[in-house]
């Protein structure tokens, strides 16, 4: 590898890009103000790691010459919303990359990508460790987690990409489904997330209250059926042993699952606030959860299945962030949430929430 593209370096992409330009690729970030003029003035820096990250920030595709427009990899490390309106302008620019990483959370962007670069070059990434950009240009990563690598087309190999990121400490681990991994990888995504931001929550909060454990495992429940619909397998992920998560999700009775799963699943997001929580903090009117919940809903609907709780989640996270419901409508009022949740579950189906059953935190 001799040349990486990063398109849209925010926390994963800064990270990723850092990562790869140690290894000795050149690596150029397309970059957005405010991590632009500090990654151009001072270039990038990890937490932890001393000295600034060897990358290039460059604020237009039209600025590459024709040269760097084929590059070995392109990094597709923008947000779901944005993968559109970065693979127009990525055909616009005429980027011709020989591989390209799509890291999204969520369901569907990957079809994308490979119906703009074709199937044989998109490889399909799970992120499972968190980082966060506490100011423009510094990233800090968890300690745990690393990268989970599939290709869209089977056989095809991602070169020596795995081994320039375990040469710095990330585990990756290869394999075979992509399907398999971006679900196995939602199972993890959504826990404590839509929750947390609809009633302005920490992970740790949310998890103690019985009634709101419940609905984490319905929506995790329904996922699962889904997945066992289509038949994709639950697979481990570096950091993450999805399978066990799956197996007490799926047989362990609630009031066991709430005391065993509940301190785990609070404890394995550390302490970065739940992604669409901060997603909502910072006003953005975009959030993935269509992409997360809502995508399990419309397979679920596909499948001739029902997916109640996280057709609520989805639509009432998007009402929020699209200011169609008030903002702080549900904050800190699990009582509203869980009627109005018991309300909107198809009456065939049985009430998904059920209201308030036990007190609250
Ligand atoms: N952070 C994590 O811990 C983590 C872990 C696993 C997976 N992921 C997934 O990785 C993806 C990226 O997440 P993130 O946390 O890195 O998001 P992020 O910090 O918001 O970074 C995305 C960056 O891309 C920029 N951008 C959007 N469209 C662009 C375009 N057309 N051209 C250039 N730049 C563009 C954004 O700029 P604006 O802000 O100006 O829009 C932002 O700086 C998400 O799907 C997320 O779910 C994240």
């Amino acid at each position: 590898m001799s040349r990486v593209l990063v398109l849209g370096a925010g926390a994963i992409g800064q990270w990723l890009g850092g990562l790869l330009a140690c290894s000795g690729a050149e690596t150029l970030l397309l970059a957005r103000p405010p991590h632009l003029e500090v990654l151009s003035s001072r270039g990038l820096q990890v937490e932890g790691s001393p000295g600034g990250f060897p990358v290039r920030a460059v604020a237009s595709l039209e600025d590459l010459t024709p040269d760097e427009r084929r590059c070995d990899w392109l990094v597709l490390a923008v947000k779901t919303f944005a993968v559109e309106a970065a693979l127009a302008e990525a055909r616009q620019a005429g980027l011709n990359p020989t591989r390209v990483l799509a890291i999204q959370n969520g369901l569907g962007t990957d079809d994308q990508v490979a119906a703009c670069f074709g199937k044989a070059r998109t490889f399909v990434g799970s992120v499972t460790r968190a980082v966060a950009c506490p100011a423009p240009g510094v990233v800090r990563p968890a300690s745990r987690g690393g990268l989970a690598l599939a290709p869209m087309a089977r056989g095809e190999h991602p070169g020596d990409l795995p081994a320039r990121l375990a040469a710095h400490r990330v585990p990756v681990a290869l394999l075979a489904d992509a399907a398999a991994m971006k679900w196995s990888k939602l199972l993890l995504n959504m826990v404590a997330n839509a929750s947390c931001a609809i009633l302005d929550l920490s992970c740790r909060q949310l998890l103690v209250d019985r009634d709101l454990f419940r609905v984490e495992l319905q929506a995790l429940r329904e996922a699962l059926q889904v997945m066992e619909r289509r038949g994709l397998v639950v697979v481990d992920l570096p950091g993450y042993p999805v399978r066990l998560l799956a197996r007490a999700v799926r047989w362990l009775p609630e009031a066991l699952a709430f005391h065993l799963l509940g301190p785990s699943m609070a404890s394995g997001r550390g302490d970065k606030p739940p992604s669409l929580l901060l997603d909502l903090r910072a006003g953005r009117a975009m959030t993935e959860v269509a992409w997360m919940n809502g995508a399990i809903a419309l397979e679920a609907t596909r499948l001739d299945l029902d997916a109640p709780v996280n057709r609520f989640l989805a639509q009432t996270l998007t009402a929020l962030a699209r200011g169609d419901l008030a903002q702080g409508t549900f904050r800190h009022d699990p009582g509203s949430f869980l009627e109005r949740l018991a309300t909107a579950s198809s009456p065939g189906q049985g009430k998904a929430g059920g209201g308030r059953r036990s007190s609250g935190p």
